[in-house]
This record gives structure tokens, C-alpha cells and sequence, in this order.
């Protein structure tokens, strides 16, 4: 192949070129080329060449979309249906990053272990609900160190009076939590360069983080006009059921995985029996009839919105099929619902966990967004001033 050919598509396939790079020098230790050549029927120059074009074209006609979870704990339902689901389903429509925010986990103090463990379960749960390596781009935040150096440069471009906006930050201070570390205040700003080094078109997330991605888009646009145009500004994605799924013990708190005694948190690997005893133990109300109202009834409303979001549909249409039911009944049939969901994603996990799949996805998925994100980042040094030579 002609030189000149070479590096144009090396150029051009940016993320794509590490790949392309192994099938041209025949190296085909990474599972997305060597299926593709495998479909293609072959390990020639020319297949290389016919993979490299399809990869450009694939990227091209896509949006991207990029997200991530903070492991700092189990994942839990909420995650799956607020988030994780979500992911799975845009892989097909969009470029999806998906990563796991592991520096994120660590700006409150985690057990060296189990946040290995966390992680661990994380990246196979990624796998067991779906996504697929070979049409998303899957990593470990730490791997991939320009998010830290965007992080500080964005630190550089933000406000204290931001920072102290952040509804996470004032939580935390209402509690008179007066041990907060230095990284979980600016954590808003590196969940800005998580986003922006990628450019995305969209960020999937549950309600709650929607308040850091539009200080991403803030972020984002006192960028550009200081500095002339560098980052996309991205648009935040909430499903429309499923995007606050609250606790079953305290339905006027998110369930969340950091709530560890809590026995209102299902986790994505609760044993059916588990989560059958937590959903019969559910707060619910005097009033006796299963309706939609969540300021009266906030534990069965919840109720409701787990059923729709796990049966895929909208709490109008399950609405009338259980309405007639006392709670106990419905509380079976959410409990079933949810089972019936998670099963398939447990067995899944199970096969995958000791397999070096984990380890080959991250490798694969490092050198896809490195090469994304050390071109943004080199751009970016440039345009503030910090590079003396080009290069
Ligand atoms: P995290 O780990 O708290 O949550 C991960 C995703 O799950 C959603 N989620 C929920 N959705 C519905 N009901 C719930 N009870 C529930 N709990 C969590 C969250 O909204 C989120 O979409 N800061 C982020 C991680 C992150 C990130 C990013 C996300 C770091 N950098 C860049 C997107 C883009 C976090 O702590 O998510």
C-alpha cells in the first residue's frame, strides 16, 4: 500500500488506526479487527485496507455518544435502568464511549480491594447487560491519563462559585460532612473532561448528574470563547422512565450504591431471593390502592416506575394491569419483573468474571480512546498557551 495512503488513513481513522495499524503489520491480538477480517474473509493488506474504510465510514455517518459509572460500590438497579440499559440500547444508533469513572470512585476514601472488586464487577456487568467491544468503546478512566491533565485545565478555566453550586457539594455540607477531600470538590471538572476530550453529540445519564453535564456545556462554552472553538457542546440524554429510581426502604432518597446498609438498594447481583425480600419489605402507604401519585403514595409510585422501566413501557400502559391488586400482589409482580430482568445479566456475569475478557476489553478500549483523546488534549495545550514548540 502506498505510503502516502498509510498515513492518510492512520490520520483519518484516529481511533480506529491502532486497530488498522495491528491488521496491517498482522498482529491480530484485538477482537474487533480480527472479526472484522474474519468477516471478510481474510488477513490481507487489501482486507486491512477494505476494514480501515469501513471503520471510517462507520464513524462518520455516527453520532457519539459518551457516559460512565462511578463503582465506588455495587452497581445497582437504578444504574441499569437509569443508565447502563440506556447505553446498551444507543451502541447500534451511535459511537458510544462507555466508560468506568474509577478516579471519580476514589475522591471519597475506598478500601484498595474492594474497589478492585467494584471495578472488576463493573466491567462484567458492562459486558453481561450488553455492550459490545466491538461497536463501543469500553476503558478504565485511569488508563487513559489525559482526562486528569484535561481535568486541571478545565480546574484552571472554572469558578469556586461553581464548585460550591453543585447540589452533589452542598449535600454533602448540609450533612456538615467535614471531612470532603480537595478531588471531591473539583469533581465536577473532571467529569467535564471525561465528556468534552471526546466530543460527544450526547451524554446519557439519570437525572441526578444532569446538573454536571450542563456545567460540562458552561464549562465548555467559556472555553471556546476564550480560546476560539475547541469543544463540542453536548446535549444530556434522560430516559423519560427510569432516570430517578428511588429507594424501596426511603422512597424520598435515590437509591444509590453508596448506601451500603441499606436494605432499600437492589443490586444488579442480588439473589432472587434477596430481591424478593427487599421489594416485600418496600415502604408503601395506608391509602391501599395502587395509583400513580407521588406526592401521596412515593413508595408505590416508585413501585411503578421500576415495573414500567424494568417491563420496558410506560407506567400508563402497566398502570391498569395492577391497579386492581392489593400490595403484597403487586409487590410479587415488581419483584418477578425485576428477576426477570437481571437473571440473564447474573448468568452472564458469572461466565465472564474469570475469563480474560475484562482484561482484553480494557486493553482494546484504552488504545481506542487514548488515540481520541491525546489529539483533543494535544490541541487543547495548544490553544492555552502551554506548548512552546508544535508538534
Ligand atoms: P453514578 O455512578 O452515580 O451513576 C451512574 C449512572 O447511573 C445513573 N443513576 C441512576 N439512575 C436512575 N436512578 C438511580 N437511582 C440512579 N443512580 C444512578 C446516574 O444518573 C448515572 O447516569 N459522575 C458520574 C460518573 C461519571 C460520568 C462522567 C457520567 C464520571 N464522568 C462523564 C457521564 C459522563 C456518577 O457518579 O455516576
Amino acid at each position: 500500500m502506498p505510503v502516502e495512503i498509510c498515513h492518510k488513513l492512520r490520520y483519518e481513522l484516529g481511533f480506529w488506526s491502532c486497530e488498522w495499524h495491528q491488521s496491517f503489520t498482522g498482529d491480530h491480538r484485538y477482537p474487533a479487527q480480527a472479526t472484522l477480517l474474519s468477516k471478510l474473509g481474510g488477513t490481507t493488506r487489501e482486507a486491512s485496507l477494505q476494514g480501515a474504510l469501513f471503520f471510517i465510514n462507520r464513524r462518520k455517518s455516527m453520532k457519539r455518544m459518551l457516559s460512565g459509572i462511578k463503582p465506588s460500590g455495587e452497581l445497582t438497579l437504578g444504574n441499569y435502568l437509569g443508565a447502563l440499559r440506556n447505553f446498551v440500547n444507543y451502541q447500534d444508533e451511535y459511537e458510544m464511549v462507555v466508560f468506568i469513572a474509577n478516579l471519580h470512585c476514589i475522591t471519597v476514601y475506598q478500601d484498595p480491594k474492594e474497589l478492585r472488586q467494584y471495578l472488576k464487577d463493573a466491567v462484567a456487568l458492562y459486558l453481561a447487560s450488553g455492550l459490545d467491544p466491538q461497536r463501543s468503546i469500553i476503558f478504565l478512566q485511569s488508563d487513559v491519563m489525559e482526562h486528569a491533565q484535561l481535568g486541571f485545565i478545565l480546574a484552571c478555566n472554572s469558578y469556586l462559585g461553581e464548585m460550591n453550586r453543585m447540589t452533589q457539594y452542598k449535600d454533602k455540607m448540609a450533612k456538615g460532612e467535614n471531612a470532603l477531600t480537595v478531588g471531591f470538590y473539583t469533581y465536577p471538572t473532571l467529569m467535564a473532561a471525561d465528556i468534552l476530550i471526546y466530543d460527544p453529540d450526547y451524554v446519557p445519564v439519570g437525572d441526578d448528574q444532569k446538573q454536571h453535564v450542563e456545567i460540562a456545556r458552561d464549562i465548555a462554552e467559556r472555553f471556546n470563547n476564550r480560546y476560539s472553538p475547541t469543544f463540542k457542546v453536548p446535549e444530556p440524554l434522560i430516559p423519560k422512565v427510569g432516570a430517578r429510581i428511588m429507594s424501596l426502604s426511603d422512597p424520598s432518597k435515590k437509591m444509590s450504591k453508596s448506601d451500603h446498609q441499606d436494605k432499600g438498594v437492589i443490586y444488579m447481583l442480588d439473589e432472587p431471593s434477596v430481591i424478593r425480600k427487599k421489594v416485600a419489605s418496600a415502604v408503601t402507604d395506608s391509602i391501599g390502592k395502587v395509583a400513580f401519585d407521588p406526592k401521596e403514595q412515593p413508595g408505590i409510585a416508585n413501585l411503578l416506575q421500576i415495573l414500567a422501566s424494568c417491563k420496558n413501557t410506560t407506567i400508563e400502559k402497566i398502570l391498569p394491569e395492577v391497579e386492581q391488586l392489593n400490595y403484597g400482589e403487586f409487590k410479587k409482580v415488581v419483584a418477578d419483573a425485576i428477576i426477570e430482568l437481571l437473571e440473564p445479566i447474573q448468568m452472564k456475569y458469572r461466565e465472564n468474571v474469570s475469563t480474560d475478557l475484562l482484561e482484553k476489553t480494557l486493553l482494546d478500549g484504552k488504545l481506542k480512546a487514548q488515540a481520541i483523546a491525546s489529539r483533543k488534549l494535544k490541541k487543547v495545550q495548544h490553544k492555552v498557551g502551554l506548548e512552546i514548540f508544535k508538534k
